[in-house]
């Protein structure tokens, strides 16, 4: 009963001192409108892919996703039990992953099915505090601020780290137990041009930047990998490297494959697939599921084990191995990486209509022009 009050207590005081991501664009506003690009700033009211995999995966029409992509709603406890619903009213239910929540973050606790992230807590009529890793910011009558080093150790962890579904399948597996949050902040927060204030004239010249890219972001797509083609008589070898801390595969939607084609002249003489890149099994890297009954199954909900899983660790290479006879001086080998951030099964499951989620999006792209008989 106790303990219930004091959660009670703990989420009026927190409601009562939200400030919106709008509030911060006042003074933070180059922050504020990298933010406003990023994945973090998307809910489930305008992205279709985790809105429709969440409506499927709902079985009392419940979203327990929130404590990761809503966590800045009130009645956590509510959407999880299906007791509340994303309410597209509440500014709180579509700021995201927002500035003010990921500012409180003061520890994450670690745990098997997913981390838990616990906030500061804030006193009411005192300024909130917000927490980051300026060793000595300037006043600002908005907020209070505490250098905390846990916040740049831990801080991408929270959500970041692993999650399991109720059956104890593992979903997802993208950071090790030790791996730092600093790595994170270093690819994709990078240091760019920009105050990070605007009204203070001494204001520091450059930010951390807020658009948290990743695989949606053209640049980032191709800084992934590294493709090697060598070729030895009839044998072609393609070595993929992942030159990132995280596995190749994170977000199980996903399906990233190879597409390997043999140019003589004008004409493809060979493709190491014929109409799904999926047929591939050493080149189609994907993270498939199976139901209860042993059967495919798509929303990751009703997983029990995991089925055809073909990924790269961090910072690992795949050698994959092709025979091809009678390749001829001149002939040109390319090897080209793409993305579809919704593989085939995941829209026809789901009905997406957003196209961008289904087309082929290029990672990186090699060719190799053989020289000399070999
Ligand atoms: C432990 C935290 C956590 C929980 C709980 C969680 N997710 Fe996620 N989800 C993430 C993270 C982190 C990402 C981004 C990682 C990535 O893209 O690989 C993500 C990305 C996604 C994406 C890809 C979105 C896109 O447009 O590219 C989908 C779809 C998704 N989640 C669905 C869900 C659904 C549905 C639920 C609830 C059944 C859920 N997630 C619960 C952490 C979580
Ligand atoms: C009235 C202006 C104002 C508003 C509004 C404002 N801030 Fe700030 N904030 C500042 C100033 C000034 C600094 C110090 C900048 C410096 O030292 O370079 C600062 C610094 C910060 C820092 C850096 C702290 C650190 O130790 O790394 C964070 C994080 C931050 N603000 C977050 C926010 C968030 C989140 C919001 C919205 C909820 C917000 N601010 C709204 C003025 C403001
Ligand atoms: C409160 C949970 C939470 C925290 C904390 C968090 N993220 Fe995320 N992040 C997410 C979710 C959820 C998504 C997917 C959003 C979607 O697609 O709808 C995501 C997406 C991303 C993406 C994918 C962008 C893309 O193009 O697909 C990157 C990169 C990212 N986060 C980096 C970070 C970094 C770096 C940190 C630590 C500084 C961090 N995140 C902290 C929940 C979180
Ligand atoms: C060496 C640079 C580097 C570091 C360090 C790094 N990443 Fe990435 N990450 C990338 C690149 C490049 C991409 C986009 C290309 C891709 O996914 O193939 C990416 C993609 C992502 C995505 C999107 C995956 C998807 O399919 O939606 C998430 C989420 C992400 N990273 C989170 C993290 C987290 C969390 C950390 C810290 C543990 C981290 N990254 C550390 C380079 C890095
Ligand atoms: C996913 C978590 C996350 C979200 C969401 C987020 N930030 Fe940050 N922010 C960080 C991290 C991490 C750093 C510090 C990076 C470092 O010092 O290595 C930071 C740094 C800052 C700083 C200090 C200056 C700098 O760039 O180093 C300010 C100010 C700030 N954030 C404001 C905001 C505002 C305003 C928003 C919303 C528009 C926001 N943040 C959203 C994680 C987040």
């Amino acid at each position: 009963m106790k303990k219930f009050f004091f959660f009670a207590l703990f989420s009026i005081l927190l409601s009562a001192n939200y400030l919106t991501n709008k509030s911060c664009s006042e003074c933070h506003e180059n922050i504020y409108d990298e933010f406003q690009s990023s994945m973090h700033s998307k809910t489930y009211f305008n992205d279709e892919l985790h809105r429709k995999v969440a409506q499927k995966a709902a079985i009392q029409d419940n979203y327990d996703c929130s404590t990761c992509h809503m966590p800045s709603a009130k009645n956590q406890k509510g959407l999880g039990d299906g007791t509340a619903k994303p309410n597209s009213i509440s500014q709180r239910d579509k700021d995201g992953i927002s500035c003010f929540y990921c500012h409180q973050i003061a520890y994450v606790k670690k745990a098997h099915i997913k981390n838990k992230i616990i906030l500061t807590r804030q006193i009411e009529d005192y300024k909130p505090t917000i927490y980051g890793s300026l060793k000595d910011p300037q006043e600002s009558d908005k907020h209070t601020m505490t250098h905390s080093p846990i916040y740049t150790k831990y801080v991408c962890s929270g959500c970041h780290s692993h999650k399991r579904n109720s059956h104890d399948t593992l979903i997802f597996d993208a950071m090790g137990d030790n791996m730092d949050s600093k790595e994170c902040i270093k690819c994709h927060m990078p240091l760019v041009d920009g105050k990070v204030e605007n009204m203070d004239k001494k204001s520091r010249k450059q930010h951390h930047d807020h658009s948290f890219n990743g695989i949606h972001d053209m640049s980032m797509r191709h800084k992934g990998i590294d493709l090697k083609i060598k070729v030895f008589g009839k044998r072609i070898e393609v070595d993929i490297t992942n030159k990132m801390p995280h596995p190749l595969i994170i977000q199980v939607a996903r399906l990233k494959y190879l597409e390997l084609t043999v140019r003589r002249g004008k004409k493809i003489i060979w493709r190491n697939y014929k109409n799904n890149p999926g047929n591939d099994r050493q080149g189609a890297f994907k993270i498939d599921f199976l139901g209860i009954d042993g059967k495919p199954v798509v929303i990751p909900a009703f997983a029990y084990k995991r089925g055809f899983v073909n990924n790269i660790e961090a910072k690992k290479t795949k050698k994959l191995n092709y025979v091809v006879s009678g390749l001829k001086k001149g002939d040109i080998i390319t090897a080209s990486m793409f993305v579809i951030l919704a593989k085939p099964s995941c829209w026809k499951t789901l009905n997406l209509q957003n196209s961008n989620l289904k087309k082929p999006m290029l990672l990186k792209s090699i060719t190799y022009t053989i020289k000399a008989k070999k």
